[in-house]
């Protein structure tokens, strides 16, 4: 609204269009009180877009501007700075428009009405992430994978996509021929139903140190798998077996963690897709064979050979890019997506760089629309029983560890299910220590670090957002009743407002990059600035006029606190 009121303004002196106006106006959010710019307007910007004249002096020219643009109702104050312009919005307005949706039951709409997001391409958005592999480890990377995708598919849902979210499991390949070999000899039927996961991969790491040491059973693994490849009914209904156990068993800790997929796919999906992909290869000239007899294709600029991609192994079994060559087909024949995204540690740019090339060769032109998300390593998470493995042993060891923190306090005490309180919070704070961060940074992970209260830390987004709704329920005040916005003129609230101002251009940039941390930044100033706006903005002992007015504002920040958190996969919690 401010931005295009400005915008407006500066069209009818400039005689332009806003479109050569709007970028070089940037917004300056408000948090010390000398500052007083809210918007700036950058001369340079102007100039180079050929709005402004680009000869002569600078900081003239800026001075003469400003001196053109007097104030308005909506401008209270417009000054010039070095290069720039600076506009304050009048005080009592910015007040009145910022918290005109709350109140009116368009909280949750908060962060959609922005003119900013007209312009964005809304579309079919296929977010693929998590995809563990069936019997094998869940490292932290797969943990990573699975915070991170979520959040991308909030957050282009909060903008008016329509998502699909795609698990695509390691469900194929040798593993299976030893887990199916290796059940004969160390599996159990009970064991399996008791505690899939864990039982998988025991047999799993049996079965793999058992074919190092005797050749019986890499052969009888190898015999397996050919039988799953020719799809025997046998080999089959066990390979079933163990994927359904797996699926459910993940549904069971994905939903403690508040995520869920709409499709469970997999390697296995393409069995089909990838003779067909590799027909297309052949029929275009393309497959050649190597000297080692498996099959390439030629990547390289020049055509020399320098620069391969291997899709078919000697004894004629598949590949991992194969399968993603047949799966990324599949997905565009079925959903007809606008844009995919694969999330996977950065190991793997390189096959997703092949991937997005290969498909072109095929005549796919809308390689254009994939993109990898690739993030960095998490170095030394450990839980009691050691190295992750499981991903259920993470949010255990989160939840006990919080609740030892938590026991102190008298709060907990109070609650009638602390537990899960705990989890929320220790989730929370895997969360933004997770995203705090650049994705591609590696970083070291510390337990005590990620569950600190003080500091930016997640466990502070839910104290926030806990003594919020605390000061809410104790003011008895069930409804929002009229307020008066001249009685929330204190720099320290309309620092808040300010900076809840913010909040649609934020998201709109974190659609760009797909980054987290600005998002996770953002809630953490909110989060000290409402914790100012506590000590200085008293509710109980002020008048009925003035309590009812902060109790508007505490209640805009909590919604956008909460609204912001869901975004990032954190739910937010009541009491704390
Ligand atoms: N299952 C793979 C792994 O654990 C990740 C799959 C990534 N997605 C893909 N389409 N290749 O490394």
């Amino acid at each position: 609204f401010f931005r295009q009121r400005i915008a407006e303004k500066l069209c009818s002196r400039l005689q332009q269009s806003e479109d050569a106006i709007t970028p070089a106006l940037s917004a300056v959010p408000v948090f010390r009180k000398q500052q007083s710019a809210d918007f700036k307007l950058s001369i340079g910007l102007l100039r180079a877009r050929g709005v402004l004249p680009s000869s002569g002096d600078i900081q003239q020219q800026t001075e003469h501007l400003a001196s053109q643009l007097k104030p308005d109702r909506v401008v209270e104050d417009v000054s010039a700075g070095s290069g720039v312009i600076n506009f304050k919005v009048h005080r009592k307005l910015l007040v009145q428009k910022m918290l005109e949706p709350f109140g009116k039951g368009q909280d949750e709409m908060f962060g959609l009405n922005s003119d900013l997001f007209s312009s964005l391409n809304r579309g079919t958005t296929l977010v693929e992430y998590s995809s563990p592999n069936i019997a094998k480890k869940f490292h932290a990377g797969h943990l990573r994978s699975t915070v991170i995708g979520n959040f991308i598919a909030n957050l282009k849902q909060s903008l008016g996509n329509k998502v699909i979210r795609m698990n695509y499991l390691g469900d194929w390949g040798m593993q299976f021929g030893l887990l199916g070999a290796g059940f004969g000899q160390f599996g159990c039927q009970e064991e399996l139903k008791q505690n899939p996961l864990q039982h998988l991969f025991e047999v799993y790491v049996k079965a793999n140190q058992e074919a190092e040491s005797s050749g019986g059973l890499a052969q009888a693994a190898r015999e397996f798998f050919r039988r799953l490849e020719q799809r025997e009914q046998e080999a089959l209904a066990l390979w079933q077996q163990f994927r359904e156990i797996t699926v459910t068993e993940y549904q069971r800790v994905y939903e403690r963690l508040g995520v869920h997929f709409d499709v469970y796919s997999g390697e296995s999906s393409h069995q089909d897709g990838v003779q067909e992909v590799l027909q297309q290869l052949e029929g275009r000239g393309l497959l050649k064979t190597s000297e080692r007899g498996t099959g390439v294709v030629d990547l390289s600029p020049d055509g020399d050979m320098s620069s391969v991609c291997t899709v078919l192994r000697s004894d004629g079994t598949s590949l991992y890019i194969t399968r993603d060559l047949a799966a990324a087909i599949d997905r565009m024949e079925r959903y007809s997506f606008d844009e995919m995204i694969y999330v996977t540690d950065k190991s793997q740019s390189n096959h997703f760089r092949q991937l997005f090339q290969l498909l072109p060769t095929l005549g796919h032109s809308w390689a254009d629309r994939c993109r990898h998300v690739p993030f960095g390593l998490v170095r030394g998470m450990k839980t009691r029983s050691g190295d992750v493995v499981f991903l259920e042993d993470v949010l255990d060891e989160a939840r006990a560890r919080m609740l030892r923190n938590m026991e102190q306090s008298k709060t907990t005490k109070q609650m009638e299910n602390p537990e899960e309180t705990a989890e929320k919070v220790g989730i929370a704070a895997l969360i933004i220590q997770d995203f705090k961060g650049p994705l591609l940074s590696d970083y070291t992970f510390d337990w005590d670090r990620v569950l600190q209260a003080q500091g930016d830390t997640g466990v502070f987004l839910q104290y926030t957002h806990a003594r919020l709704c605390s000061l809410v329920r104790r003011s008895g005040a069930a409804e929002v009743r009229d307020f008066e916005p001249s009685l929330l003129l204190d720099p320290t609230g309309v620092a808040v407002l300010q900076h809840l101002l913010r909040y649609d251009e934020l998201l709109y940039q974190s659609a760009q990059d797909l980054q987290p941390k600005h998002l996770v930044g953002f809630l953490l100033k909110l989060s000290h600035l409402i914790a100012s706006a506590h000590r200085e903005l008293p509710v109980k002992g002020s008048s009925q006029e003035v309590a009812q007015a902060r109790l508007r504002l505490f209640g805009a920040a909590r919604s956008v606190l909460a609204s912001g958190m869901s975004i990032l996969g954190i739910a937010p919690v009541e009491r704390m």
